[in-house]
């Protein structure tokens, strides 16, 4: 068989299991309780680093690690942040579990390994497509260094820390839009 003909018999091949896949996935439909498929992962997690400018990922936490920042940040992420990610970061909140995709456990390597940049540029620009809000106009650049601070410090919070936490989330009757 000549070289072309390869070629466009391995095109053809390939755009019919694009197609198949596509039928797929309509067919299905696209419930965000469901658990993604491999290929829509990998898509979702590849847009998501290209979406951080190098500039950014190379950043370092400004602010001392002290017990004051890391209540600062912790205060803040209970007020702003816990209806979706949860004071413990694990994201097992009626939010978290409705969405897609879903908050993932900031306690977990695949946060941890990111940059202090990284996460910065996450809080301040939200992601794209997703649950996550952009919190650069609500929150000073101190603040949300802080907060990359108390996610740094997640993985080893304390019970009592958590039960002090409770007392800061918004209390849905009375302030339901503030987070
Ligand atoms: C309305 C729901 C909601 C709120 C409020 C929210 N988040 Fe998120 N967050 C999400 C979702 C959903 C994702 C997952 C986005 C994705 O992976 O595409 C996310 C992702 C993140 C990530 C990325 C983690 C990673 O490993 O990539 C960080 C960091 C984060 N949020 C921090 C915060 C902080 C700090 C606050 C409060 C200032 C906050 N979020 C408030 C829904 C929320």
């Amino acid at each position: 068989m000549k070289p072309w003909k390869v070629v466009c018999l391995v095109l053809f091949a390939l755009a019919v299991a694009v197609a198949g896949y596509g039928l797929i996935l309509v067919r299905h439909g696209f419930s965000a309780l469901a658990t993604p498929s491999a290929v829509e992962e990998l898509a979702a997690t590849t847009a998501r680093k290209l979406a951080v400018p190098s500039a950014y990922r190379q950043l370092r936490n400004p602010i001392t690690p002290s017990t004051e920042n890391i209540r600062g940040g912790m205060e803040h992420f209970a007020y702003h942040c816990s209806p979706c990610h949860s004071n413990d970061g694990s994201g097992h909140t009626v939010f978290g579990r409705g969405f897609y995709p879903k908050p993932p456990d900031l306690r977990a390597a695949a946060t941890q390994n990111k940059s202090d940049g990284e996460l910065y540029y996450t809080i301040d620009n939200g992601v794209r497509l997703s649950g996550m809000p952009a919190f650069s106009g609500t929150h000073t650049v101190p603040q949300t260094w802080r907060l990359v601070l108390f996610i740094r410090y997640l993985p080893q919070i304390t019970p009592e820390e958590l039960n002090e936490m409770k007392g800061w989330d918004p209390k849905s009757d009375a302030d339901p839009a503030h987070f």
